[in-house]
């Protein structure tokens, strides 16, 4: 499991044995040791100043966001200096910073953060979401090396700086609930136990609610493609509604994510290559449960609806055949000309039900749905399609603030006409190339008078890290929990 052991506070500053980080701006490392001189109680005296001068003078300090030189002071107090870069002094640069002073303070128990006196609330987050992102750890037996427990930052905060350290706190705490559930092995990551995850998550949160319909609840309201999905399993799918009503609410969003709990590919078995990470296939799902979690935690006054169809693709005597035909909710059937092709059935019943029975404003969906994606936009981008302009800049924006990457992709219509041709309203695979769009434009079928009031998100590789990189930890990365978050937050603005 995930360790959430790192405690980050505000305090005034005291001598101390504990180790010192010093932010070094872009280009002026000796705005650093002003800032040390400046610090009456870490009693810095002139030869002290004039080492730390020297010191970075000799490491050639840049400064840049998360460049990292540590000063050992054997018997002194502090007895360790981390002289860390936060490039422009932007969000980003001190989230990379966070990030480093996490790896590279790792076995110090503790370690206080000298901040520039006009700090603002967003390096702040910045700091905290880099130090508590890249602090995860995932571990199924627990053996605990030592590792940073406390982090201070000197600061006199205000109600703002406050409030910037929550909003980090809610976004880390979901971020490394959603890498959690995406790193747990396929052995015990069921369609149920993912769902009781959820219902543990959201317990006791006011005005959060979670539904759980299991197959027979499925079965008699119509969603025949999540069925159809899991029928190769013995361990039966669900559908997860999570929902978010603060009283007062008017704007209604819904998140969809893909939870396929495993994809095997199905009768169209994957080859071994691209099969074995496929525990990571309920990604999107994981992230729309999570930042649901984190606007509650936050009370956003936005009332979000999160769906999780959750199947696991597996073979099986009375799996889905290649030929087969599904009729969604609402009646659009499909033919299943690749079993592999699971994750749009599964989304289609559940866009279907949304704009029938929820009818929000606003749906957004979050899938590991193609493995074109990453052909297209390699590990760390995640393909955004949408037929709304507002919407996409809105995201774009909301992206570039939390730090992760996307990329609008087109909603080219002359390729429409290659997903009929079958026997039913649509098929589900095409041998035209451009995969990760052509897989949009058919869940686009399912988005009724929602067409221009959807978002739609590709993120089969982003979700995931082969290595450690800044906030991003080896392994699952929790991938949309932020940009969805920040979006939610500048919605209820
Ligand atoms: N879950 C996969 C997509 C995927 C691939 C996610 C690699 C992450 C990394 C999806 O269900 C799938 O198998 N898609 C097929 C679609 C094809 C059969 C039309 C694919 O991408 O090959
Ligand atoms: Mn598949
Ligand atoms: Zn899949």
């Amino acid at each position: 499991m995930g360790v959430f052991l790192l405690d980050i506070r505000f305090a005034a500053a005291r001598s101390t044995s504990a180790a010192v980080a010093v932010v070094v701006p872009s280009g002026e490392p000796t705005t650093a040791v002003s800032l040390l001189g400046s610090v009456p109680k870490l009693r810095f005296g002139p030869a002290d100043l004039d080492e730390c001068t020297a010191f970075l003078e000799d490491v050639g300090h840049s400064g840049s966001a998360g460049s990292v030189h540590s000063l050992p002071r054997p018997g002194r107090q502090p007895a360790r200096l981390l002289f860390v870069g936060i490039g422009d002094g932007d969000e980003a640069g001190w989230r990379s910073a966070g990030a480093a002073l996490a790896k590279s303070a790792r076995s110090e128990p503790a370690l206080i953060v000298v901040a520039p006196v006009e700090l603002p609330p967003a390096a702040v987050r910045g700091l905290a979401e880099g130090l508590w992102l890249a602090s995860y750890r995932y571990e199924l037996s627990t053996s605990s090396p030592a590792e940073l427990r406390r982090v201070t930052v000197v600061l006199d905060a205000s109600g703002e700086h406050a409030e910037a350290l929550e909003r980090a706190r809610a976004v880390a705490v979901s971020t490394m609930l959603a890498r959690d559930l995406t790193n747990t092995p396929g052995d015990r990551k069921t369609p149920a136990w993912f769902a009781r995850r959820v219902e543990k998550a959201a317990s006791g949160v006011p005005q959060l609610t979670v539904s759980v319909r299991d197959p027979a609840a499925l079965a008699e309201q119509g969603f025949n493609a999540i069925l159809a999905v899991g029928r190769g399993s013995t361990r039966g799918p669900r559908l997860v509604e999570m929902s978010w009503r603060p009283r007062g609410a008017r704007r209604h969003v819904v998140l969809i994510g893909k939870g396929i709990t495993f994809d095997t590919g199905g009768i169209c078995i994957k080859p071994l290559s691209g099969m074995k990470l496929m525990r990571k296939d309920m990604g999107g799902a994981a992230a729309v449960v999570g930042a649901t979690l984190a606007a509650a935690a936050m009370r956003l006054p936005l009332r979000i609806t999160a769906l999780a169809p959750l199947a696991e693709n597996a073979i099986g005597a009375d799996a889905m055949r290649p030929g087969d035909v599904i009729q969604h909710y609402g009646g659009i059937t499909s033919e299943v000309l690749n079993t592999d092709a699971e994750g749009r059935l599964v989304l289609g019943d559940v866009m279907a039900y949304a704009v029938r029975r929820l009818r929000p404003d606003v749906i957004v969906d979050l899938a590991t749905l193609t493995g074109a994606q990453g052909v297209a936009l390699g590990k760390r981008t995640a393909a955004m399609y949408s037929h709304s302009d507002t919407l996409a800049e809105e995201f774009t924006g909301a992206a570039a603030a939390a730090g992760e990457a996307v990329w609008r992709m087109p909603l080219l219509d002359d390729y429409a006409e290659e997903l009929d041709g079958g026997i039913a309203d649509l098929v589900n695979s095409t041998d035209i190339g451009a995969g990760s769009l052509l897989a949009a434009l058919y869940l686009r079928e399912f988005t009724g008078a929602l067409r221009n009031d959807w978002v739609h998100f590709d993120m089969s590789s982003p979700a995931w890290a082969d290595s450690a990189d800044g906030e991003l930890t080896k392994g699952a990365t929790g991938w949309g929990v932020r940009t969805l978050t920040r979006w939610l937050e500048s919605a209820s603005a």
